[in-house]
């Protein structure tokens, strides 16, 4: 087992009712910046419930921040709490409201143009530097609820870029599974794959010493793959919703990354298919996350055939026979999610995307990812076009 260091100063608060809790959570006397997206809130009764929580506090509201958040909205709300002295800031949503609040909160106080957190990756560690929030989750799939990372995408120039930072875990987040029964059909597949997609990022590497690491990422895709069918025909029944929030917070608070390699290339290139083309983050991670285990086959078969056995039950005479069938019976779990597994599913304009996100990569010196570092760009390349 690689060294590391455990450090997660959320507060994580779960289960039913708990949104009511928030006023003793907020410091007393703070200005709150009320942060949400694009009303969902308004139409399952969060939004009454924060609001009647916070009864007492002044506060100021900024709703519009969009799925993949822009940092040109993000640039509004940053204005916002420096002219209004906001103290506080509360997001109320999903991932990108989660994140858009991460940028926005180191933003207030970057020197510079604010641009250069993504441009640069600034990571934050100063927190008497970055304003103070907390989150009440709404969508259960990123882990950003009790993590401190975060992706803004610059509309100008159609980047998606990542930031974060000690100083951006949230100081709390209410995760009250009942807000999973507004959930639409698609978020509710995305939620799964995007937490199931975490797992492997972090648990898809080779084989090495940290037998609970992979004890705890294979429990927390046996659960996601017991429950994730069912929780998207059945959003309101709360033993579904309550494992299915806890999964994706567990399979990216930090936990089960300690003292094992990780990979994230699937990540780093869905993050261009979702910057070119608006497809939704799980969808894109459906899409290369299979093709990505074929073209890596060599460097990860023999973990793939222990998820395979572990995870899937699957049986064969070789390593190489169980790898093949753990990539398989991926597939089939990612349509069932309601996933499409191909780019042209969702676009014709597919074919430029290798070229694109080479070129992409090349200027970014992104040219050796992976727990080997050996996908190198032609292994992009023939990711993506396999993708196809
Ligand atoms: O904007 P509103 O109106 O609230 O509607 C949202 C949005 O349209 C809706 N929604 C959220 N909660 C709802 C609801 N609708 C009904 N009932 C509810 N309870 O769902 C839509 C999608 O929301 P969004 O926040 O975009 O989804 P998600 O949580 O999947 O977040 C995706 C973003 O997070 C980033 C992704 O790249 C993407 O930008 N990620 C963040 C990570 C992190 N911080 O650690 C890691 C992930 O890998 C990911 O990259
Ligand atoms: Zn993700």
């Amino acid at each position: 087992m690689t060294n590391f260091d455990l450090y997660n100063p959320t507060n994580y608060i779960f289960g039913k009712g708990q949104i009511a809790k928030l006023s003793e959570l907020i410091p007393k006397n703070s200005k709150i910046l009320l942060a949400y997206g694009g009303g969902s809130i308004f139409k399952n009764g969060i939004y009454n419930q924060v609001k009647s929580a916070l009864s007492g506090f002044e506060i100021v509201e900024f709703g519009g921040i969009e799925p993949n958040p822009r940092y040109e909205t993000l640039m509004k709300a940053v204005e916002i709490i420096r002219n209004e002295k906001i103290t506080f800031i509360l997001a109320v949503g999903g991932g990108s409201v989660i994140d858009g609040v991460k940028f926005i909160s180191g933003a207030v106080n970057f020197e510079g143009d604010a641009v250069e957190i993504l441009k640069k990756r600034v990571l934050f560690k100063d927190v008497s530097k970055v304003i103070p929030f907390g989150t009440v989750l709404t969508l259960p799939a990123t882990g950003s609820e009790m993590n401190s990372g975060a992706v803004v995408t610059i509309e100008a120039t159609q980047e998606k870029l990542t930031l974060g930072g000690s100083a951006l875990f949230p100081k709390f987040s209410i995760c009250d599974p009942t807000v999973v029964a507004s959930l639409p059909k698609r978020q509710l597949e995305n939620g799964v794959v995007d937490a199931f997609t975490h797992v492997m990022e972090q648990y898809l590497t080779y084989p090495h010493d940290a037998l609970l690491q992979d004890r705890f990422a294979e429990s927390i895709l046996q659960t996601l793959i017991e429950i994730g069918p069912d929780v998207v025909k059945n959003p309101s029944d709360y033993k579904l919703a309550s494992n299915f929030m806890w999964c994706a917070t567990m399979a990216l608070n930090g936990l089960i990354q300690k003292g094992v390699p990780s990979d994230w290339a699937t990540h780093m290139i869905g993050h261009e298919l979702t910057a070119l083309y608006e497809i939704d983050h799980a969808r894109t991670l459906a899409i290369i996350g299979p093709n990505l285990y074929r073209v890596l086959f060599e460097t990860k078969k023999e973990k793939l055939a222990q998820y395979g056995e572990r995870v899937w039950n699957v049986e064969g005479n070789s390593i190489e026979e169980k790898a093949e069938k753990a990539i398989r019976k991926t597939v089939d779990f990612l349509h069932v999610m309601g996933m499409e597994t191909k780019l042209s599913n969702y676009t014709s304009d597919y074919e430029k995307s290798a070229d694109f996100i080479v070129n992409r990569f090349e200027e970014r010196g992104w040219k050796a990812m992976g727990e080997k570092q050996n996908i190198t760009l032609e292994k992009v390349r023939e990711i993506v076009e396999m993708s196809y």
